[in-house]
């Protein structure tokens, strides 16, 4: 049966690690929906035009290294304003949300937008220092030559952009929980989100 969990929230709030983690408990599949705009922006950084980019993805342009870096995430942001690629991106989404067996799908527009009729919505929140920390510290960790500063500068550029724009903006469904992770530690989190969903089930 059917069952799509939507997860939202602003950039490295922790929905990335949520989401796998309750994929996993509940035996879910999950879609990183991040790294269609990511693998688009990356095309556009080689010259190709962001709508030829997102209506040319391929599964294997989602697992390519370096989608994680700083450059990508802001081209990801620029071409996700653009109605049109938002577009093109729609129908996968929507197919793997309504696969057999289940779905969490992560994001800026899923329990808004791609999944209005989700039966579990949760927007997944942090403060700005908090976020920027933690991005930092996986950037740093992963050997990427970052500074907070800059992280924190991407962060809320990105944020304010995503918020921003007209088509499909960052921003919590009616019906979504806002799970704020400041004060809390990943495990807190994860358990909180699986009694929400629970709770729906
Ligand atoms: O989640 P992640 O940081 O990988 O997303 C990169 C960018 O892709 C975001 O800043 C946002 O502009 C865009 N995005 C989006 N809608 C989604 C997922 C990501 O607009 N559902």
């Amino acid at each position: 049966m059917a069952f799509t969990i939507a997860i939202d929230g602003p950039a490295a709030a922790g929905k990335g690690t949520i989401s796998k983690a309750v994929a996993a408990h509940f035996g879910f599949a999950h879609l990183d929906t991040g790294l269609l705009y990511r693998a688009t922006g990356r095309r556009t950084l080689d010259g190709t035009s962001p709508l030829e980019a997102a209506q040319n993805l391929r599964a294997e342009d989602l697992q390519a290294d370096d989608l994680r870096t700083p450059d990508v995430a802001q081209a990801a942001s620029r071409v996700a304003a653009i109605p049109e690629v938002r577009a093109a991106l729609v129908d996968f989404q929507r197919a793997f949300a309504r696969r057999a067996g289940g779905a969490v799908l992560d994001g800026r527009d899923i329990g808004t937008v791609i999944c209005p009729e989700a039966e579990a919505k949760l927007y997944v929140t942090a403060n700005d220092d908090i976020r920027a920390t933690r991005r930092f510290k996986e950037l740093s960790g992963s050997g990427h030559d970052v500074t907070y500063e800059s992280v924190l500068a991407d962060l809320r550029e990105r944020d304010a952009r995503d918020s921003a724009r007209a088509a499909a903006p960052l921003k919590p469904a009616e019906d979504a929980v806002i799970l704020d992770t400041s004060q809390m530690d990943i495990d807190a989190a994860v358990a909180q989100a699986i009694a929400h969903i629970d709770a729906r089930r």
